[in-house]
Parts: C-alpha cells; structure tokens; sequence
C-alpha cells in the first residue's frame, strides 16, 4: 500500500494503515518510518492513498488509474471541488445544499461594486489553491477593497487569484465533517474540532491547523444525519448527474450559524491535523475502508474506540507567513516515552550528523490518547514540554474549555 505526501496526515495516516498492511509512503520525510522518494507512478502497489490536495487537483489519481491502479482519492474532475470555490459554490447551488451567498468575479470595477452593496463581515477567497491562505473575512471596507485589487491583479497569489468570490459572511461555531466515498455511497467518520489561529484564543494569522481533537462533544448523532441527508448525499448526487465518480474524502467545512448548519467549502482530502486525531480512533480497518472505497464498493461502516485523542502542532519560528528551517529538534524520543503519545512528524528532514531538523511550517503533531478529552490534552502537553528548537512556537490551549 502506498501513501502520497509528506506531512503529519500521511503519517498518521501511514501509522494506522500499517496495524493490517505493509506501507510505503512518498516523498515521505526522515521521521515517517517507509519513506521512499520515488514518484509514485513508478510504485507498485495494492492501493494508493493520495493525502494532498495538489496532486489530486493536478489528476494524480486518474494517471495511477489509468495504468490499472486502485487509487484512493477523486480524480482532477472531482477534486474541482477545492481547486475552483467558484465551481465548488455553483454545485452546491445545483445541489441545494445550504451555503454562503455568493458572487464569483473577474474583473475588477465589478467586484468592487458588489462589494460596496454587501454588509460587514467581507468575505474574499481565491477561486484556486492558496495554500490555505487564499481567505480574507473583514469588517473593513477598505481592507476588502484592497484584497479584491491584490487578488485579481495576480500579485497576492498569481493565477489562483484571476478570479475571486465573494461571499455573505457567516458566523457561528465551525465543524468538520469527513466522509468517505465510493462513487454512490458515503460513511462518516468521527468528528473533529481543529484550531486555526496561530496564537492562544484564536487570534493572529490563519494557519494550516495548530492542533485538533475528537470525539467533538458539541456534535450530536442527530447534526450528523443532517450532514449526511442536507449536504453530502445530495452533493455525491450532483457529482454523479455530472459524470463524476468520486472515491475518496469528502471533508465538509460546515457553520452552525444562527440560520441553521450552512457549508463553508469542501475540501477533497484528509484535513491536517483533523486525520491525525480521527484514524487513530479507529478500531475498524482503515485499509480495508479505503481499498472499499477506492474499489466502488463500500460495505462496512467504520467504528471507532471511545478513548479522546488531542494532537498539539509544534511549529517552526516565524510560521505562518516566513517558518525558519534547520533548527535542531530536541526531545522526539523522550516525548514518545510519555504513556499513549505518538509524534507524527509533518516538517522535518534530516542533517548531515543524521540529526532531525526543522524543514518546514508545522513540525510536528504530537498526538495522545487518553481515556477523556481531558486526560488526552494533559499527555499531549507533557510530551510537547519534552521537545525543544529556538523559536518553537504552539498552542497551549488546544482541547481546553471544553
Ligand atoms: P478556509 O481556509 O477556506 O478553510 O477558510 C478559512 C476560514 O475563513 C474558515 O475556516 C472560516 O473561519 C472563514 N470563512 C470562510 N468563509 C466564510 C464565510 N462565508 N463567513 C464567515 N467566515 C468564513
Ligand atoms: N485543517 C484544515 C485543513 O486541512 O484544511
């Protein structure tokens, strides 16, 4: 079994897969034990798991089919739902699938002119992939005007930004929702909460995640039905009206607001670092539910142990806007010794002394078990007081308060 990518997500995802099959993970990095730079189309292998967006939107997963492969993840046409918000927002429409008002734009004058008639909180998002840093959500005029003018110029994100979206801002608590497709049919999996500011309290810069737990007490089996009945089977029925046969993640960005649940975005992968506190809570086969999916044919629903699991991201100095890399890190090993942690390991590389080093943003994600949310988060912690770089940086408040 082969997984693509080289983050935290892939070795979580690698961790758990590797209970019932043999794992191979590409690029992979020095932390992620099976690590082989080799691209995969020159894999063998009985199921590749695709994590990243950006291979999926680049048709990733149809060339691996192509050559006979049983892939999991959507094809190019699928994974239009987070290549392009503007297609994304006209099939949730089509769908009907309650969503954010919206508009999609090219030109300039027009945008701005749809702006000046919205009201606070503005909304802008690139229609293409930025990274996760393609969203402004203002209460200034003045600084959505300046969005609009940087997006569509090119300058703030190059071609991702020829075209933007601008949207009715929502408010009210977010969840994430993951199902898993084979074409026709979904299943859910447990729920997660992640945390996307930078800084304590949820301020600062957003981020990819700085850290996330499962089970969420806020969601009810009840919100999940609607999530299953209102958003996904309605939206796996739009793929398929279109022609398009979607087997892999369908990752539902929702917002409780005062209205109702309504869908923020999809996003057509694992969310990092969702994955890593949901398959661990798997008791279930995870390769089996993948290989189910990826072959049309799901047949189990997954199961998963009542235990919490808190993962608290460790990332690099100056992460989000400019991570400094090469720092030594200090510390994995004694971190692991702590009762049920894991440390998956998203940013890392490997110096010329073979000591582990800083190689990206978000470092590492170091993952506990724990019999509550409480006992979890308590472990985490005490594993992440045992790692060390100059300028690590962290929440310290991920799964409190709840
Ligand atoms: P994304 O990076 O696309 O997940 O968006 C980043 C964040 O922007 C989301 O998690 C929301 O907090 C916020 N956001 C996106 N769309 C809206 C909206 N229509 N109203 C309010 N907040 C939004
Ligand atoms: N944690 C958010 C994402 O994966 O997009």
């Amino acid at each position: 079994m082969c997984v693509v990518g080289s983050g935290g997500r892939e070795h979580a995802l690698a961790h758990v897969l590797a209970r019932t099959a043999q794992v191979v993970v590409t690029p992979g990095n020095p932390g992620i034990p099976n690590s082989v730079d080799t691209d995969p189309e020159q894999i063998e292998a009985d199921l590749f798991v695709i994590g990243p967006e950006v291979p999926l939107v680049d048709g990733l997963a149809d060339r691996l089919r192509a050559a006979g492969n049983l892939v999991f993840g959507p094809g190019a046409d699928g994974a239009r739902l987070e290549g392009s918000k503007a297609w994304m927002k006209e099939l949730l429409v089509a769908a009907g699938v309650p969503t954010a008002q919206h508009e999609s734009f090219t030109e300039i004058d027009a945008a701005l002119a749809f702006l000046d008639r919205m009201t606070p909180p503005f909304v802008i998002k690139t229609d293409g992939l930025a990274a996760g840093k393609g969203v402004v959500v203002t209460e200034s005029l003045a600084e959505a005007r300046n969005a609009v003018e940087e997006y569509l110029s090119g300058q703030a994100f190059g071609d991702a930004g020829r075209r933007l979206v601008i949207e009715e801002g929502l408010t009210g608590p977010e969840l994430s929702v993951l199902a898993i497709c084979d074409g026709t049919r979904a299943v859910l999996l447990a729920p997660a909460q992640d945390f996307k500011r930078i800084h304590d309290g949820d301020v600062g810069p957003n981020t990819g995640g700085m850290g996330a737990y499962s089970p969420v007490p806020l969601v009810t089996d009840e919100l999940l039905k609607q999530v299953m009945v209102e958003f996904i089977e309605p939206t796996l029925a739009e793929l398929t009206a279109r022609g398009i046969d979607y087997r892999g993640v369908l990752y539902a960005g929702l917002m409780l607001t005062p209205q109702g649940l309504k869908m923020i975005e999809y996003n057509v992968r694992f969310g990092d670092p969702e994955c890593q506190v949901v398959v661990p809570r798997l008791s279930s086969d995870l390769a089996e539910l993948l290989a189910q999916a990826a072959a049309g044919n799901l047949q189990t629903e997954p199961e998963f142990i009542e235990d919490a699991v808190v993962t608290v991201v460790c990332a690099a100095e100056g992460y989000p806007s400019a991570p400094r890399t090469g720092d030594v890190i200090h510390g994995l090993s004694l971190a692991e010794s702590v009762p049920g942690v894991t440390v998956f390991c998203a940013g890392v590389s490997q110096n010329s002394q073979g000591e582990f080093v800083t190689a990206g943003g978000r470092v590492l994600d170091v993952t506990a078990v724990g019999s509550t949310l409480e006992q979890a988060r308590e472990r985490a912690y005490e594993a992440v007081a045992k790692i060390s770089w100059p300028g690590m940086q962290y929440r310290s408040d991920i799964a409190s308060d709840l």
